[in-house]
């Protein structure tokens, strides 16, 4: 039987509509309105989509929208300026600093710079170490989307198996800590996979959830899941036909698996939903309600 498709795109539908009443209540009971500030160095294609795509998730749920769009030859020292001054900037409860960043600046030094309580990606020192030891604010967005659909398409993430493939900062080593907490909608056991891993499929193979961070099109086929496996696909990959894929062979391996997120309309929708709640829960701490 083919496996159900975990559609987030619905999901993030759903849960947009609920920030959409709450930023309404918060508007009129506190007199507060969330704000987000996204800035964008450099014309990345990519890029551009991404910023513009959050610029209008924000409208659509009262969040205001803030965007800085700098020349790819913008001094480092400029843009840690304009980050010192968001970090003072009453309107501005969330700041969102798009990666990567041109060659000549160094991204650690940036993100650093900004507030830790207005760091919606969840990516400061500050908010790693908090997450590290269970007590994080801002999860980054990404892995946070990608629990909650985990939890909203009721798959049971207590004792299972989880397999990570891909290490990096943004997407494989915090969902890895998320779902290791000793917490509800997770106490998993979690192993990470990556590129210098000893036979990569022995580990998939016993994945209960398996979740999918390689940049590296079809790189998870049929033959390596387990049958009834939960497959979350992180991949975007343009092919050559202009048209998007993930990391996962998604016709082969819906077959295998009992439930699987396609791409797009799976994980994407769900990382700006993320952003969308960080930046409502930064305006709600900074003004302590
Ligand atoms: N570039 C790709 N994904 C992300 C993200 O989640 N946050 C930021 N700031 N940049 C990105």
């Amino acid at each position: 039987m083919a496996a159900k498709i975990i559609d987030g795109k619905a999901v993030a539908q759903q849960m947009q509509e609920e920030f959409k009443s709450e930023v309404r209540q918060l508007q009129e009971k506190e007199g507060i309105t969330p704000g987000l500030t996204v800035v964008l160095v450099g014309e990345d294609p990519a890029s551009q989509v991404y910023v513009k795509n959050k610029g209008l998730a924000c409208q659509k749920v009262g969040i205001q929208s803030f965007e800085h769009r700098l020349p790819a030859d913008t001094p480092e020292d400029e843009l840690l300026k304009l980050v010192d001054r968001l970090n003072g900037d009453d309107r501005t409860h969330g700041i969102l600093v798009q990666l990567p960043l041109p060659k000549h600046i160094n991204e650690a030094k940036i993100l650093n710079a900004i507030r830790p309580d207005k760091d919606v990606d969840g990516f400061h020192p500050v908010n790693v170490g908090k997450l590290m030891i269970g007590e994080a604010d801002f999860l980054p967005c990404t892995p946070a989307g990608i629990q909650e659909l985990l939890i909203r398409s009721g798959t049971q993430i207590e004792g299972a198996d989880v397999v990570v493939v891909g290490r990096s900062n943004i997407v494989g080593k915090p969902i890895a800590m998320i779902l290791c907490q000793k917490a509800s909608g997770a106490n998993a056991t979690v192993t990470i996979t990556h590129t210098r891993t000893r036979n990569m499929a022995e580990h998939t193979r016993r994945a209960d959830i398996l979740i999918v961070a390689a940049g590296r099109p079809k790189a998870i086929t049929a033959d390596m899941v387990k049958s009834g496996v939960t497959v979350i696909d992180v991949g975007v990959n343009r092919l050559p036909d202009k048209k998007l894929c993930g990391d996962v062979d998604f016709d082969g391996v819906k077959e295998v698996a009992s439930a699987i997120t396609p791409v797009p309309g799976g994980v994407g929708p769900m990382t700006i939903t993320m952003l969308l709640k960080n930046t409502i829960k930064a305006a709600r701490l900074l003004h302590k309600k």
